[in-house]
């Protein structure tokens, strides 16, 4: 997980409000695995994703070295297990054969490790605040990782407390193939030199982009489902030949989590396809290959940041799509609360000045860019976060999703993975050239 990009002139950071984000992260934390029974806990679900419990001795482990150690100059409270727990070292399919700390060993460690980092505090205040801000976002990435695996291993009856309701869509329901238009032009992308981002997400740096088309919003169920009862899945034409292999390999006839008889699996039990809301858990791939079937492509990563932030009447880059205030629940589906996508068009308090709506949360949206560094990019602090995935193996993926903390998902932020992969939170949106 991803080490900050220190700011030159750091302020003072408020340290009682990061004593509270690290309480209130846990909180979800504990909550989130409070419904799973040990077994399930401790159990391997799917090779691609460490067992739930890996997860919970892993945040402890990284507070442990990032807060105890490098920041309190202190040793780690469990130093032995510093290897058990690095992801880079012991990728996700080998973590069910590792020594790691059972239920309420791990439970210990993240109680024992948050005292300590508490006294540290306490005492000597938090320094710029940087390395408590990159633990609460560490914690909250993870909790979304943990809710990939509660849905692949299809927990029957999960129903976690803090469940709400999404809104409803006020006025005649998108399909994902409303266009909004976008004035071409030079804008500025990527996090500002102040504050808090991921090495990935840095420099700022001016793109001129031609002038493009958008979704409105992300694709929905219901034209999902037209493409797929249309053939989508069986037109050759509309598949890259690496695409066609894969699906032809898994026998892949549908977005991951749907049923053959019009019914999704989504948190806690099978329900009928809702057709309003966005499609989520397809490919790269699968997306590709529906927006071919239009006439379309994926929005570029530029093209998606442009139509996210960029403010045609002033030309200034917007921190959100809506301004400049964090996420709130009248603006985007965050923060796991209906823990699952919302109709599509739900959020009109959330759009972008370009009309674009749902740019951040809901689905996390696939774009046709591979993850590469920025002009300029300087690894911070080691190469291991961003740096050894940039190439053509991964594509990037923006916005966030309903599983993802509103204080993660900014439109700078980088998520990447594998073209096949759809155990992620993903849909998409299209996009054409003007
Ligand atoms: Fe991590």
């Amino acid at each position: 997980m991803p080490p900050p990009t220190t700011a030159s002139t750091a302020p003072t950071a408020d340290t009682d409000a990061l004593l509270d984000g690290l309480d209130v992260a846990r909180e979800r934390t504990l909550a989130l695995v409070e419904p799973v029974c040990a077994e399930d806990l401790e159990r391997v679900h799917s090779t691609l994703m460490s067992p739930l419990v890996w997860d919970l001795g892993h945040i402890a482990a990284f507070e442990d070295l990032w807060l105890v150690h490098r920041f309190g100059g202190e040793p780690m409270l469990r130093g032995e297990y510093a290897q058990v727990y690095d992801a880079f070292e012991t990728p996700r399919a080998e973590r069910g054969d590792l020594p790691y700390l059972r239920c309420a060993e791990a439970h210990t460690y993240l109680a024992d490790v948050r005292t300590r980092v508490r006294e540290l505090t306490d005492a000597r205040g938090a320094g710029d605040g940087l390395l408590h801000e990159l633990v609460i976002r560490h914690e909250r990435q993870h909790q979304e990782t943990m809710l990939q695996t509660i849905m692949l291993a299809r927990l029957r009856d999960y129903d976690p407390r803090w469940r709400v309701e999404p809104p409803q869509a006020a006025g005649a329901a998108p399909t994902g193939l409303e266009w909004i238009d976008v004035q071409g032009g030079p804008f500025d992308m990527g996090a500002p030199a102040e504050g808090f981002a991921y090495d990935n997400e840095r420099p700022r740096h001016a793109v001129d982009v031609p002038a493009f088309r958008i979704g409105r919003t992300p694709i929905t169920n219901a034209t999902f489902l037209h493409f797929v009862e249309g053939g989508g899945y069986q037109r050759r034409e509309w598949w890259t030949d690496e695409a066609w292999h894969w699906k032809e390999q898994y026998d892949i006839t549908h977005p991951l989590h749907w049923t053959d008889d019009g019914r999704e699996w989504r948190i806690g039990g099978y329900e009928p396809l809702d057709p309003t809301r966005p499609v989520v858990h397809v490919s790269w791939f699968e997306a590709d290959a529906f927006a071919r079937a239009h006439g379309a492509r994926l929005p570029t990563e530029v093209e998606w940041e442009k139509a996210a932030t960029w403010d045609q009447d002033t030309g200034a880059t917007r921190p959100y799509p809506w301004g400049s205030e964090p996420p709130t629940r009248e603006r985007a589906n965050l923060d796991q609360s209906g823990c699952g996508p919302a109709p599509a068009g739900a959020y009109p308090a959330g759009a972008a000045p370009s009309g674009c709506q749902g740019m951040l949360g809901d689905v996390w949206e696939w774009t046709y860019s591979d993850f590469r560094g920025y002009p300029g990019f300087r690894a911070h602090p080691y190469r291991e976060y961003s740096e050894v995935f940039f190439g053509a193996d991964y594509r990037v993926l923006r916005g966030g999703s309903w599983a993802t903390s509103g204080r993660v998902a900014t439109p700078t932020f980088r998520n990447w993975d594998h073209p096949q992969r759809r155990q992620i939170f993903a849909g998409f949106r299209i996009a054409s050239d003007a």
